[in-house]
């Protein structure tokens, strides 16, 4: 898997990239609307091996978001499968280092996981799983095309769901 857009390359995570994506999930900045907190090291090598799994048994998960002016990795956007109100949903995810906040860069990555999710992956929709305070990444999900469907309890958390149809 390779995507490309205007400013970032979107690749399968890799054992080596450990050293970049550790401190982002350390960082409590990032990590603020997770209900796991921040991660150790140890944790995001646990998380990266995650998302090789998710590869190798569903074909798609959560790939590294490379900005290609600097060639640095800045994060992670993908699809995971989520158990959501008992049914297996695809859910997309993202998070980035704050240093690279508000500049589109989110939008960016996920429009294109969406794309591919739709055209490549053949999902019929896609589910964005949100807390309501997060304004940040609700916003992201608005600007994607997502709509709010209803609300939930995500691991134990009040979410709001949002969802965008393959044909829309
Ligand atoms: C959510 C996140 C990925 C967004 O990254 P980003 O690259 O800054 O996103 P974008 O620049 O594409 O868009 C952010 C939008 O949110 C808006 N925004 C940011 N902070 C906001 C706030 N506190 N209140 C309202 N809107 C806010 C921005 O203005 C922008 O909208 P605009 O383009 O209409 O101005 C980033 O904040 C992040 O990694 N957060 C921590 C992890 C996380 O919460 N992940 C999502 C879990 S559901």
């Amino acid at each position: 898997m390779w995507l490309e857009t205007q400013r970032l390359i979107l690749r399968e995570f890799q054992q080596e990239d450990l050293c970049q994506l550790a401190p982002i999930l350390a960082n409590p900045q990032v990590m603020k609307f997770s209900p796991t907190g921040i991660l150790s090291f140890q944790q995001t090598r646990t998380k990266i091996n995650g998302f090789i799994a998710s590869y190798k048994k569903n074909g798609f998960g959560k790939w590294a978001v490379i900005f290609k002016e600097s060639n640095r990795l800045i994060g992670y956007c993908g699809i995971a499968v989520e158990q959501i109100d008992n049914v297996d949903e695809r859910e997309l995810g993202y998070r980035l280092d704050p240093a690279f906040w508000g500049r589109g860069l989110a939008t960016e990555a996920a429009s294109i996981v969406i794309q591919y999710g739709f055209e490549q992956l053949r999902f019929p929709h896609i589910l964005g799983i949100v807390e309501r305070e997060n304004m940040a990444s609700v916003r992201v999900l608005e600007k994607l095309g997502m709509k709010y469907k209803r609300k939930t309890v995500f691991h134990g958390v009040k979410m709001d769901v949002y969802q965008v149809s393959g044909e829309s």
